[in-house]
């Protein structure tokens, strides 16, 4: 059976000459929690406007529930927009604000103030219908333009750093609430974030995107433990990325050379003279272990809060970052060191 609720396929998109989306393919499942994430730039609030109909693409299409919106209107989808800036109406107190879009459907008074109070406990703010906009707090806006998403009871909710503007603490407690009330409503969410931590908390699955075009989507333990190219390694958590040269293959195994030394890694179809990308986590770096045996040196150790950084300098000048929670070391900067990782720690990554 087709689960997807939502299918962009090859969506283009330029503004002024400069393409923006490149041909973007996103699938997105009834009822899961979904996260764009990428670098600044690159093209993910386009994506959330194309679906929302705020923009149209060049090409490509949008297809809801198995019928293509591409010529409906915002307010002909059954898809809402939650914004950092909340966008609330500053002269209208809580009550109006959330009632608004309902409003604008026609739908009776009586209901609309029943929905709003449903909606007001929902989202753990019962009694402040008569609150005014200016009066609420950060976060309290915030669930003030998530209960106006919901109200009128979309397919599926599309948040654009809905928590961008919260502090720290306030951030964790509503990614917890955002997370609750998705399981609860049973609702879809595309989720975009910044923060990978939010990401990986949160999402049922991740979308990478970089550059205009989705270079993952999985689940959030796979793009951490298995990511396929070098940008997805690097953007979310803390990676090395190791070059080496296959000098030769045996079977299904490959010799590869790396910084003076060689490793052995096993795949099928590896060539003699190719160039590899491995991504190496800096938690899976290990120092000085008796199997260890490539050659570096120590030139940067530092604490961030409670994890041990260690920055290595190779032999053939590459900076190789190890980190470790909660446990110092005798290491110090200018010490030789030899280090090493476990074979399933090392992922092959596509790299541009
Ligand atoms: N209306 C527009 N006119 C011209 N250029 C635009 C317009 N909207 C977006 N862009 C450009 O398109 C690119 C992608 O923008 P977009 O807002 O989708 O990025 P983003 O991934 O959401 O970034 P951020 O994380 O900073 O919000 C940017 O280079 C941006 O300057
Ligand atoms: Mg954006």
């Amino acid at each position: 059976m087709n689960d997807d609720i939502l299918v962009l396929s090859d969506v283009c998109k330029s503004y002024d000459g400069v393409s923006v989306l490149k041909h973007l393919f996103l699938k997105v499942k009834e009822g899961e929690f979904l996260t764009l994430l990428g670098a600044s730039g690159c093209g993910k609030t386009t994506t959330l406007r194309i679906i929302a109909g705020l923009d149209s693409p060049d090409s490509g299409n949008v297809v809801l529930e198995g019928n293509d919106v591409c010529d409906l209107e915002p307010n002909q989808r059954d898809v809402n927009t939650v914004f950092q800036s909340y966008a609330l109406f500053p002269h209208m107190d809580v009550e109006k604000n959330i009632g608004y879009p309902l409003k604008l459907k026609r739908v009776p008074r009586l209901e609309i103030a029943e929905r709003v109070n449903e909606i007001l406990k929902l989202v753990q703010l019962e009694g402040f219908n008569h609150r005014r906009v200016p009066n609420l707090s950060g976060g309290q806006k915030q669930r003030v333009a998530l209960a106006r998403a919901l109200v009128s009871k979309p397919r599926i909710l599309l948040l654009d750093e809905p928590l961008g503007a919260l502090d720290l603490k306030l951030r964790r407690m509503m990614q917890i609430e955002l997370k609750r009330l998705q399981k609860l409503l049973g609702l879809t969410f595309i989720y975009i974030t910044h923060d990978q931590e939010e990401a990986l908390n949160m999402s049922d699955r991740i979308a990478v995107m970089n550059n205009g075009v989705i270079e993952q989507i999985d689940a959030s333990d796979v793009i951490y433990n298995k990511p396929r190219t070098s940008y997805v390694a690097s953007f979310v958590g803390n990676a090395n990325i190791i070059k080496g040269l296959v000098a030769s293959v045996e079977n299904d195994a490959a010799v590869v050379k790396f910084c003076e030394q060689t490793f052995l890694f096993s795949k099928p179809g590896l060539k003699a003279g190719e160039e590899l990308h491995f991504a190496l986590r800096t938690e899976h770096v290990i120092l000085n272990a008796p199997d260890s045996k490539f050659h570096a040196t120590v030139v940067e150790k530092s604490f961030r809060g409670s994890m041990l950084r260690i920055v290595l300098k190779t032999q053939c000048n590459q900076e190789i970052v190890s980190t470790n929670f909660g446990v110092d070391s005798k290491l110090k900067e200018g010490d030789k060191v030899l280090f090493s990782w476990k074979d399933e720690n090392i992922v092959l990554v596509d790299h541009e």
